[in-house]
């Protein structure tokens, strides 16, 4: 008999939402340079909450383990089979197929925003500009592709199974067998994740990160001179110069 069970813990939740939204940001904000502040800030909020789940993974509650969800091909396989059968495959967490888009998600963030990270710091300096900046806009592109099936996955899943897998990332409930269900909401990690973004926000208000809303890139261009950098947009200056005009 089903009953409705808790499946994602709190500190999940947070996490998944303040992906989405962080990836929109800094998605929707790449091409703009008035707009360069936030697609950074979102890019260092994405990270960070990377890093936490990676962590999480290990620690966390039983659904939200990589251990719990990350399976081989021939599960995959046997789940996608499985849906053309009268009786789908059902999974309380992630079902093997949307592990691979979890996954994908998790290392195309990852691989994302290091690469602007060291292209912002311009780590490898001017010979590696170029296929820093290649790498990053391919990364993110890879990643909007991963994020239209994740949603339109998520949509099919719901249907197949008859049940909202949104409103479950919202409110971490499901119908599902009573030992599939997990017994803490982990609420003090979740007090701890949001004070830490918290803290992020705070940080940005201190001019300790480029300010939220700098059309000119003033604060950007100047933080970078104290650091002793170039000008984070050198390169496309770079691009139509001739090399020995340096
Ligand atoms: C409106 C957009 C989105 C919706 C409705 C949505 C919905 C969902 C749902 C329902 C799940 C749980 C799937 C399951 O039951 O197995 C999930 C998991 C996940 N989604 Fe999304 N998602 C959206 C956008 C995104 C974006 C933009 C990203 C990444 C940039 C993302 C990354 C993930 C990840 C990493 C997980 C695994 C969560 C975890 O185990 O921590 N999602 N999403």
């Amino acid at each position: 008999m089903d009953k409705r069970i808790l499946v994602w813990d709190f500190p999940t939740r947070i996490f998944h939402w303040t992906l989405a939204l962080s990836f929109a940001g800094a998605y929707l904000t790449a091409e703009a340079e008035r707009w360069r502040d936030i697609h950074v800030i979102c890019g260092y909020l994405m990270l960070g909450m990377i890093g936490f789940r990676l962590v999480w993974g290990l620690v966390g509650s039983r659904h939200a383990r990589f251990a719990d969800f990350v399976r081989g091909p021939a599960a995959v396989l046997r789940y996608l089979r499985s849906l053309l059968s009268r009786s789908p495959e059902r999974h309380v967490g992630h079902n093997p197929a949307g592990a691979i888009a979890v996954v994908l998600l998790l290392a195309l963030g990852l691989g994302s925003g290091i690469s602007g990270w060291m292209m912002f710091n311009e780590s490898g300096g001017a010979q590696l500009a170029d296929v820093l900046e290649d790498l990053h806009e391919t990364l993110g592109n890879a990643m909007l592709a991963v994020v239209a099936i994740h949603v339109l996955g998520v949509i099919v899943a719901s249907r197949l199974h008859r049940e909202n897998l949104i409103a479950a990332m919202v409110t971490g409930y499901k119908n599902g067998p009573e030992n599939e269900g997990i017994h803490h909401r982990h609420g003090i990690i979740a007090v701890i994740l949001i004070a830490a973004l918290v803290a992020f926000g705070w940080s940005l208000t201190q001019g300790k990160l480029p300010a939220l809303y700098d059309p000119g890139g003033a604060t950007m261009e100047k933080l970078q001179k104290e650091a002793g950098h170039h000008d984070h947009n050198d390169r496309s200056r770079r691009k139509g110069k001739n090399p020995h005009d340096d």
